[in-house]
């Protein structure tokens, strides 16, 4: 008889954003002259950058031609890719992460996933609550977690709240952990954490031998000083953290697909014998298996981030997209809403109105105001009575939502 992975059977019901779209087009459904504007999942609206769509229209030509014709490139990424990366994204703010640390992935939520092949079964796991869901999700499915309680907490995982009552800063926590998720700038809360509280975490990980996976996906949404834009920018952390960064958000390859991780060859976690291992060795053991990497085009166009011209237009992309989240935040914050993030992120997180609960408020909005939002309690027990907007949408659209929340709210 086969067997299945029955860790699946353990997942909560759906993952969480087609739940919402199975309700909003049930919604559609019943009233088609709805003029529904979607705030709810994070993706990108605005055309890619010029300097993308040149570098892969050329990158196009190449493939019909002989001499120029690319097979299966290098499963860590093109060196062209990784150079550029290496020099912009670390070396010019003083950290030294070579290219050969960095393997191009065709998405964060996929090698926040993938990277559980490399650890252990028995590794305690902490993440924030609220949450990203991929993070939970994905121990789930690999059998890390035992089952789900009333409040959709999985016994096993540790679970560190970040609410308006904790600033929301993950506290340390007071039982030994060995593998910790953090995202910042955050999602879904729009926060982020100073320098301090970064190295707090580092610190705790050097101490306790813990590793720390850091999706740095919005990174590019940093307006602030004093925002770490890497996990490396604190001291120690190449020994025990791995960081996901993301071309989705701040280039909008959202449906292209382009992303990378970065190993540190200095993460030498310990096996069961007590010997020190290679992390970044088996992380490439794992790509070189399983992956084939990214399209030779995608890889072109992805570089073209880095060119001054790629870099003035994904400047102008993001101010509009941060333009959209403080038109979001100022136009809640005028009918009294206690708003969070949406400075140092596209994502902006309000505290639900009359204590409705996320889901009561999630309905509400869909009812009376066809405005798509996300419940904060699909992204953990500590996320209920707040909600998330995403700031990314056309200007039209932001305006509208902004008239329609003051009119239900004013
Ligand atoms: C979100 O809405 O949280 C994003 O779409 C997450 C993602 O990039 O997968």
């Amino acid at each position: 008889m086969t067997q299945i992975n029955e860790n699946f059977l353990k997942l909560k019901a759906g993952y969480l954003f087609p739940e919402i779209g199975r309700r909003v087009s049930s919604f559609c459904t019943n009233h088609p002259e709805a003029n529904v504007i979607r705030l709810g999942i994070g993706d990108v609206t605005e055309p890619l950058p010029a300097a993308v769509i040149q570098a892969m229209h050329a990158a196009v030509d190449e493939m019909g031609a002989r001499e120029t014709f690319q097979g299966y490139g290098p499963e860590q990424g093109y060196e062209f890719l990784r150079e550029s990366i290496a020099k912009h994204d670390y070396q010019s703010r003083g950290i030294e992460i070579s290219s050969d640390e960095i393997f191009v992935s065709d998405g964060s939520k996929c090698d926040t996933g993938n990277i559980l092949d490399i650890f252990g079964g028995q590794n305690v796991v902490a993440i924030t609550d609220p949450v990203y869901p991929v993070y939970v999700d994905t121990n789930v499915m690999a059998g890390h977690t035992g089952e789900v309680d009333s409040t959709g907490r999985y016994e096993g995982l540790v679970y560190l709240p970040v609410t308006a009552e904790n600033n929301f800063v993950p506290e340390i926590p007071r039982e030994k952990v060995d593998l910790v998720y953090l995202c910042y700038p955050n999602n879904p809360t729009g926060t982020v954490l100073s320098h301090a509280d970064l190295k707090k975490w580092v610190d705790y990980a050097r101490q306790n031998e813990a590793i720390i996976l850091y999706d740095a996906a919005y990174e590019a949404y940093i307006t602030e000083a004093g925002v770490p834009h890497s996990i490396y920018e604190i001291e120690g952390a190449e020994e025990v953290a791995v960081e996901f960064r993301s071309f989705s958000k701040n280039a909008g390859f959202t449906g292209v697909r382009c992303a990378m991780t970065v190993v540190p060859k200095s993460i030498q976690p310990m096996t069961a014998d007590g010997e020190r291992c290679d992390l970044h060795h088996l992380w490439n053991r794992r790509q070189t298996t399983k992956f084939n990497s990214v399209s030779y085009i995608v890889q072109r166009g992805a570089a073209a981030v880095y060119s001054p011209q790629g870099q003035q237009e994904v400047g102008k992309l993001v101010a509009f997209y941060l333009d959209n989240a403080r038109l979001l935040r100022e136009g809640l914050q005028a009918v009294d809403i206690n708003v969070y993030g949406g400075v140092n992120a596209p994502y902006v997180w309000l505290r639900t109105p009359g204590g409705q609960t996320s889901w009561d408020f999630f309905d509400t909005l869909l009812e009376k105001s066809h405005l798509v939002g996300t419940p904060g309690s699909g992204f953990g027990a500590s996320g209920e009575g707040y909600f998330r907007l995403s700031a990314f949408n056309s200007r039209e659209n932001i305006q509208e939502a902004v008239a329609r929340f003051q009119q239900l709210l004013g």
